[in-house]
């Protein structure tokens, strides 16, 4: 038989083998360009159903070929008047429709999402940069899944959520890096709340966002209940800063987010705030390395890395950090760098100029700051703006490349030998968004699991999300959980009880701040000079003097002297902050080993009911009967929260993954309390009780005007077995305090209920280190249990840290 040679390509078959190469696979984008064309290559805002042309507009481009891809508005402080006028006249008719209306509506938008999904997923990609296959299998999916979530939380928003409503005008801003993704998770639980919204998408990515507008046109939602304002930086302001916004809702860089955080400090807006991360990706000895690089690939190049919960820092244990960083770089080699319609790339192009520009001066900087930067032998493309993977080693943890968000492909990696040094390294920087946890050894990585300072934990996996389940961070990752049922009450508010009868404000006395005078000493009955009781702060389990050495004099409502206080100052304070957090065991009991100090704090209290009466009387000048009644409201609360504390579990969400997502209620940490004049033992119980119930230790500053209830009670604090630092008590003039614990960056959260000067000095003290704050300046009855206690205050009190664990082999 004659044979045949094959007509040479030029490659061997061996040389195919061994390279495994694929040609291009560009999704086609002609439709989406139409589409843009149709429009003029021009768009306007989209206010009260209906679209209108800007004054000014600017270029959008495509990051991967930099050129210009259409043209949209800039918004103006009238637009942005007008978009929220059209939210607030939509606002009546909106609640108004039963939960099953609202319900159809989500579900027709989660529709309308799936059957253009093919548009939204090229749209986003050529605006974006995002490769198409992430745009197609990730982002537009879940913004239908995200839909269709709260298609639901609509439909059982009485049922779930009674005794709320919404908050009314919501303003969102958004950024880039996910730009339909992170509209749906802002819109999504506004509408199924019954808010209406005014949106803003980021400058660099307002396509998707738009087109979204157009389909809510489609389908009939009636006008002004999405209002959708483009623009820069200045229009995002205009929104946050309008008067008639209920609530802000932002996601973006922790600067704004902290000015945000400023400009909202004393306006009664609700806030959220979703902002940066360095999330740790941690890797312990005995990890599938191999399905660890996966997971490395999917924490740090999925998006470019342009993803605030990217696991940008790889801790890893000594032993096997060479090995990985051997898998990794070979990773590296073959990962592709490419047009991001190209189905079979891996990595697209970086949103922006500046982002680029951005990304490679940290890298220049980690290089001259002594870091080993390695890259693949590849170069990427020119045309558009596109970064190489990019791994550094020997990295120390200070250097600047450990500790800023880079918001790139860069991955930043470090050693630890053991368990506490991989939790002490993972908690070193001021953000607490995510982390990644891998080792086979499922009783480390539950172990390591609580001891990360985030929100979001995902074991032997990362970047899972899902509308069941809520994420969000603390500290300079900002507040606020998105997605479930923690998401929505981001979007709602309690309805007050006796809201319309705020509690007469306390006169204040006539020298609030006056020291003790001598003369008050002279009236002794038998020659004798009194023994003095002057009550003293109650700091770290003990009676301390005040560090200024001043006594202050605490008068009656009629102005008679009924004792003395300390003068509790900075340094006091900081003690206080101190103890608190020394007292960290308190937080590992478990809420049975709570509820038995808290019932005998209210057994010991109720020992001593008369003598508390009497001493509130005496300050209060109120009959017997009044002091009476609050103590045993007092009682009854401690009773309230000795039951929640093993009552205020978490939940398993019901996730589509092969595993759970545990959503934990933790403590807070060390929490700074202001407590309203009014009932000054009640409302320091109201505030503290919830606190320590559910873990976290408190400094409390007591009613200012009548804080000897308050001193009283660190003797019954003092015989119930709490221990040491858990409660401390300083006592004196309660805004100058509570700028101080505002101020402490070892504070994690604020309550404060006072005056509306007050509560602003709080927030925008708050935000240097972006800690929770819970103000208040309006009247509450305290004595009233639906009013006074319950849910409200626990959630107050917890932050919900996801905890994702997959099974099966
Ligand atoms: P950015 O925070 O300036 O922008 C996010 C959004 O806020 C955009 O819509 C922008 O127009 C708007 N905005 C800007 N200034 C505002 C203001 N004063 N008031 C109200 N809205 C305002 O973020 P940018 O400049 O785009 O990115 C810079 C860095 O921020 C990135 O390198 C990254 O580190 C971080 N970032 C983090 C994100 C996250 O998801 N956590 C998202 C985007 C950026």
């Amino acid at each position: 038989m004659a044979t045949t040679t094959p007509p040479s390509t030029g490659t061997s078959v061996r040389e195919l083998f061994d390279a495994m190469s694929y040609g291009p696979a560009p999704e086609g984008d002609a439709p989406v360009r139409q589409w843009i064309a149709a429009h003029g290559g021009t768009f306007g805002h989209y206010i009260d159903g209906a679209w209108v042309a800007g004054a000014d507009t600017f270029e959008v481009l495509e990051p991967a070929t930099g050129k210009p891809l259409a043209r949209v508005a800039q918004g103006t402080a009238a637009d942005v008047a007008a978009a929220v006028a059209a939210a607030r006249a939509a606002l009546p008719a909106w609640q108004a429709l039963d939960d099953h209306a609202r319900a159809r509506w989500l579900y027709a938008i989660a529709r309308g999402v799936q059957k253009h999904a093919r548009h939204f997923a090229v749209l986003e990609t050529l605006d974006n940069g995002k490769p198409v296959r992430e745009t197609r299998d990730i982002d537009v999916p879940l913004v239908a899944r995200h839909f269709y979530h709260h298609a639901g939380w609509a439909q059982l928003l009485e049922q779930e959520f009674a005794g709320h409503h919404a908050y009314g005008v919501v303003g969102q801003v958004i950024p880039w890096n996910f730009p339909l993704l992170m509209l749906a998770w802002k819109v999504a639980p506004a509408l199924a709340a019954g808010n209406t919204v005014v949106l803003k998408p980021a400058e660099y990515t307002p396509l998707t966002a738009l087109r979204f507008a157009e389909l809510l046109h489609e389908i009939g939602l009636p006008k002004g209940v999405f209002n959708l304002v483009t623009g820069d930086g200045a229009t995002g302001a205009a929104i946050v800063e309008h008067p008639d916004v209920d609530k802000v809702a932002f996601t973006g860089s922790t600067d704004v987010g902290r000015h945000i955080r400023k400009v909202t400090a004393g306006t009664g807006k609700g806030l959220s705030l979703e902002l940066g991360g360095k999330s740790p990706f941690i890797v312990f000895e005995d990890a599938d390395l191999d399905s660890v690089v996966e997971g490395v690939v999917d924490a740090i190049w999925f998006n470019q890395g342009q993803v605030c919960c990217a696991g940008s820092r790889l801790l890893v244990q000594e032993g096997v950090a060479d090995r990985l960083h051997d898998k990794l770089r070979e990773r590296m080699e073959h990962l592709r760098v490419g047009s991001p319609l190209d189905k079979a790339i891996d990595m697209g192009a970086i949103v922006a100029p500046v982002q680029l520009e951005r990304i490679r001066a940290l890298c220049q900087q980690g290089v001259e700051e002594g870091a080993t930067c390695w890259q693949p032998s590849w170069a990427e493309p020119k045309d558009g703006w596109f970064h190489p993977p990019t791994l550094f080693t020997n990295v120390a943890p200070s250097a600047t490349i450990a500790q800023v968000e880079i918001f790139g492909p860069v991955l930043v990696s470090m050693t630890f030998r053991t368990p506490e040094e991989a939790v002490a390294l993972a908690n070193n920087t001021p953000f607490g968004l995510a982390a990644s946890v891998w080792s086979e050894n499922i009783n480390l990585a539950l172990d390591i699991a609580p001891k990360l300072k985030c929100g979001v934990v995902w074991i032997n996996s990362t970047n899972l999300f899902d509308a069941a389940a809520g994420f969000g961070g603390y500290r300079e990752s900002g507040f606020g959980r998105e997605g479930g049922r923690e998401g929505m009450w981001e979007y709602l508010k309690p309805n007050r009880v006796h809201e319309a009868a705020p509690h007469p404000v306390i006169p204040a006395s006539a020298a609030p701040h006056e020291r003790t005078d001598a003369s008050d000493h002279r009236d002794v009955p038998d020659g004798m000079p009194a023994i003095d009781r002057t009550a003293k702060l109650f700091i770290g389990g003990k009676q301390a003097r005040p560090d200024s050495g001043y006594t202050l004099t605490v008068r009656s409502l009629h102005g008679t002297r009924v004792g003395d206080v300390g003068e509790g100052n900075r340094k006091d304070i900081r003690n206080a902050v101190e103890a608190a957090h020394a007292a960290g065991a308190w937080s590992k009991l478990s809420g049975h080993q709570r509820a038995q100090i808290l019932y005998y704090l209210a057994e010991n209290l109720s020992a001593r009911a008369d003598e508390f009466a009497a001493r509130i009387v005496s300050m209060t000048g109120d009959p017997l009967a009044a002091g009476e009644v609050e103590v045993n409201a007092a009682v009854s609360r401690l009773f309230t929260y000795a039951a929640w504390a093993d009552k205020h579990d978490g939940a398993v969400h019901d996730v589509p993954l092969r595993g759970v997502a545990l959503a934990m209620h933790e403590p807070i940490g060390v929490v700074g309390v202001a407590c309203p004049d009014p009932y000054p033992l009640l409302g320091l119980v109201s505030l503290v009780a919830p606190l320590i119930a559910t873990g976290n230790r408190v400094v409390a500053v007591p009613s200012e005007r009548f804080p000897l209830a308050a001193t009283d009670f660190y003797s019954v604090l003092e015989t119930s077995d709490l221990p040491a630092g858990v409660v401390n008590l300083v006592t004196g003039a309660r805004d100058g305090l509570a700028r101080t614990l505002a101020e402490h960056d070892d504070v994690d959260a604020v309550w404060y209920v006072g005056t509306q000067e007050g509560a602003t000095m709080v927030e925008r003290t708050s935000a240097a280190n972006l800690k929770r704050t819970w103000t208040e300046w309006t009247g509450r009855e305290w004595l009233d249990p639906r009013a006074g206690e319950g849910r409200e205050f626990l959630r107050r009190a917890v932050q919900v840290k996801d905890i994702w664990i997959p099974y099966g082999e």
